[in-house]
């Protein structure tokens, strides 16, 4: 009966593990060297490792002033174009770039901030229906945004908006205004509207 390991090839020998920086420099000092004069010079080659590390690490962490740690939030300012860009009723175009709508009525042009107020899912413009409702606990909203069924306390907030100097419109998602449950609405402010 054959062997059943004839023939095959012997399996390659454990790589040699290099030594880390640490195991090296503790070799350096351990060697039972008796020249005084290669003691000395071991000693030396020994600080000046430790140095060099010190100063490359702290090389590193200078340079990682040159390098900040970004922090890319969506741009809460942003130009949607020109007041005849947008006809009556809804504008959903911007709803995933921004999460905005934006609506023209007979008073003018405003954004609404598609956040709903009940627990800040973004509702879905139904025209056929003309509201906007919301898929997680049934919330719907008049196309001004105003809350008509379901659990949500107020309308959504609007976003601030102006004409820029090219008479493009510039809306500004941190400047909101609302509409808080037995307070004045702030939909008439200057700003939260565009009469045009
Ligand atoms: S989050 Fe919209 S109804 Fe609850």
């Amino acid at each position: 009966m054959s062997n059943p390991t004839e023939g095959t090839p012997a399996p390659p020998p454990p790589a040699a593990k290099k030594p880390g920086i640490q195991e090296a420099l503790l070799k350096v000092l351990k060697t039972d060297d008796t020249d005084p004069v290669k003691q000395v010079a071991k000693r030396r080659r020994f600080v000046m490792a430790s140095v060099l590390g010190f100063l490359g690490v702290n090389f590193l962490m200078f340079l990682r002033f040159f390098f900040p740690r970004a922090l890319f939030e969506p741009k809460t300012t942003f130009r949607i174009g020109y007041p005849s860009d947008f006809g009556f009723g809804v504008d959903t175009k911007f709803q995933n770039q921004y999460r905005i709508w934006v609506v023209r009525n007979t008073e003018g042009i405003f954004v609404i901030s598609a956040i709903c107020t009940h627990l800040g899912c973004t509702p879905d413009w139904k025209s056929s229906e003309n509201k906007f409702k919301c898929p997680c606990h049934g919330s719907g909203y008049d196309p001004e945004g105003v809350n008509f069924e379901g659990p949500a306390p107020r309308p959504m907030d609007r976003a601030h908006v102006e004409i820029d100097p090219e008479g493009q419109i510039v809306v500004d998602l941190s400047r909101v205004y609302r509409w808080p449950k037995g307070e004045p609405s702030q939909f008439n402010d200057p700003g939260a509207i565009i009469r045009a």
